[in-house]
């Protein structure tokens, strides 16, 4: 090695001295592997019963039904990242030159294949302490009722025990520790409707073009330096280190702090200010993907809005004639499915698009999926009869609260509470999914005989 490496080497350790000692590892970077526990406070302090009643212009109204869309919670990394992080090492460990990496001679990769996807014990912890403080804050709705909660989920494994650990969460929250296994209905056609979709899959899916924000990015001049910055810092020698390479130790960093609670060993190939650059490298493949950049991505969410509408008119009509419903229906998703609906909803929106060559104007965007749709992500609405007294209630008494992972946002009203006729969501319920998808060789509508 020549002098002139030494020097090189010397310098990048003794940088690296100062920043190790200066910097930790920050958690809500980590875009769509966020746990919700890293961007979201669960341990705020909260009041029993703080969302059962609300004062909307002068009068008291009551909850009677909680709607809620979620991602599923953390997960296992899927079998494809669980080999390509031993692939990594391989080629990593023996070029490796900075001791401080040595860990990747050893490190023993532990993540279990036959559970590639699965719900995680950080997922389970997510949607116990979402599903509790729900349970608390909407106790005088839940307490009782749980045997009514209607829970619909997609066929997948991580959906289906998310579903179960948000019951189990509520039944804390409300004190009545049941211990109960709940059977979510099964329902791909609500849930993973992007499958069914001609459209998406012609035009997002399977159409390389979308992502050339993404992959300009990839080879811009930001992440070219994170790229050598790794490399240099690693001392590797006779090897260098792709984009895809640069993403999976990303990747296997967020996995090692979730299972494992380890910063010390792929995290500290990367500097917090390095994983915002591949956070908004991430953000940006999300956006065209699920996000706003391709219109598809919001006409889509037409199952989504008109299950929520169907099941809130249906709550209405059953309330108002004495009759008896669910006071809550949880709907367990993909980021997909949220993503949707929050675009349908017209949140996270920024002025300007996601773009290669914007990382600085978009740093403090609206648009970041470590905050947005995190794992556990959740869209809540809350629906509240504001009519006391006598009679029958109109449809004008009720009321509808938005929350979104737990912040109020607004409806198009312009607040977070709106009277429920105010919404815009009837005038869109009479979407066609089949007609937005163009599904043509698919029977849409009612064939009247
Ligand atoms: C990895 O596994 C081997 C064999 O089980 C063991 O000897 C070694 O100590 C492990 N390495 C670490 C870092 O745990
Ligand atoms: C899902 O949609 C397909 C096609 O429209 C239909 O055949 C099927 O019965 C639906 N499944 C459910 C569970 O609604
Ligand atoms: C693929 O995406 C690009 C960019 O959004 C778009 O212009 C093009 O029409 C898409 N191709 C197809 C087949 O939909
Ligand atoms: C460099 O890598 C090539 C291919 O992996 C290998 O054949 C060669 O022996 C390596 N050279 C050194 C000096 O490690
Ligand atoms: C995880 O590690 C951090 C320090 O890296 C520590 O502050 C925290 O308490 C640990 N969390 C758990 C659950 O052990
Ligand atoms: C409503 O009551 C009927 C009859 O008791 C029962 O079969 C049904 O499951 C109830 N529905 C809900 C949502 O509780």
């Amino acid at each position: 090695m020549g002098s002139e490496n030494c020097w090189f080497l010397l310098l990048v350790l003794l940088l690296e001295c100062i920043s190790t000692h200066v910097t930790g590892v920050k958690r809500d970077i980590l875009s769509t592997k966020t746990s919700y526990l890293w961007s979201h406070d669960v341990t705020s302090p909260i009041t029993k019963n703080e969302y059962t009643t609300v004062n909307f212009k002068g009068r008291t109204c009551t909850a009677v039904h909680v709607n809620g869309i979620f991602r599923h919670g953390l997960r296992y990394p899927s079998a494809g990242d669980m080999r390509d992080m031993t692939l990594l090492q391989n080629k990593l460990a023996p070029n490796v030159r900075n001791a401080k990496y040595d860990f990747l001679k050893t490190w023993n990769n532990t993540y279990p294949i036959d559970k590639a996807n699965f719900l995680h014990d950080m997922g389970k912890e997510e949607l116990h302490a979402i599903g509790s403080r729900l349970g608390k804050r909407l106790f005088s709705l839940i307490d009782g009722n749980m045997d009514t909660i209607h829970f619909v989920s997609s066929s997948t494994q991580r959906t289906k025990a998310s579903a179960q650990e948000l019951f189990s969460g509520l039944s804390l929250g409300v004190g009545d520790a049941q211990s109960t296994a709940i059977t979510p209905q099964i329902n791909d056609n609500l849930t993973r409707y992007f499958d069914m979709c001609k459209l998406y899959s012609s035009s997002v899916d399977t159409n390389i073009t979308v992502l050339k924000e993404y992959s300009s990015f990839l080879t811009g001049d930001l992440f070219r330096n994170v790229i050598s910055a790794n490399e240099a810092r690693l001392g590797l020698t006779n090897s260098s280190l792709s984009a895809d390479d640069i993403l999976m130790i990303y990747k296997t960093c967020a996995a090692e702090l979730a299972s494992y609670n380890r910063s010390d060993t792929w995290c500290s190939i990367q500097t917090d200010d390095e994983r915002e650059i591949l956070e908004y490298a991430s953000d940006i493949e999300d956006y065209y993907l699920r996000g706003y950049g391709v219109p598809i991505n919001t006409a889509m969410a037409c199952p989504i809005v008109q299950d929520l509408v169907n099941s809130i008119e249906h709550v209405i009509h059953n309330h108002n004639h004495h009759l008896n419903y669910s006071v809550a229906k949880f709907v367990f998703g993909h980021s997909d499915t949220v993503t949707h609906l929050a675009n349908r909803l017209s949140l996270f929106r920024d002025q300007q698009p996601l773009l290669a060559s914007n990382f600085d104007v978009m740093r403090n965007r609206k648009y970041i999926v470590s905050h947005t749709t995190p794992f556990s992500a959740n869209i809540v609405f809350v629906l509240y009869n504001c009519h006391q007294g006598n009679g029958r209630p109109l449809e004008t008494d009720y009321i509808l609260r938005l929350l979104v992972n737990d912040e109020p946002e607004a409806l198009n009203c312009g607040d977070s509470i709106c009277r429920y006729v105010d919404t815009d969501f009837r005038n869109i319920v009479g979407c066609n999914f089949d007609e937005i998808c163009r599904n043509d060789n698919m029977l849409s509508g009612v064939i009247v005989g």
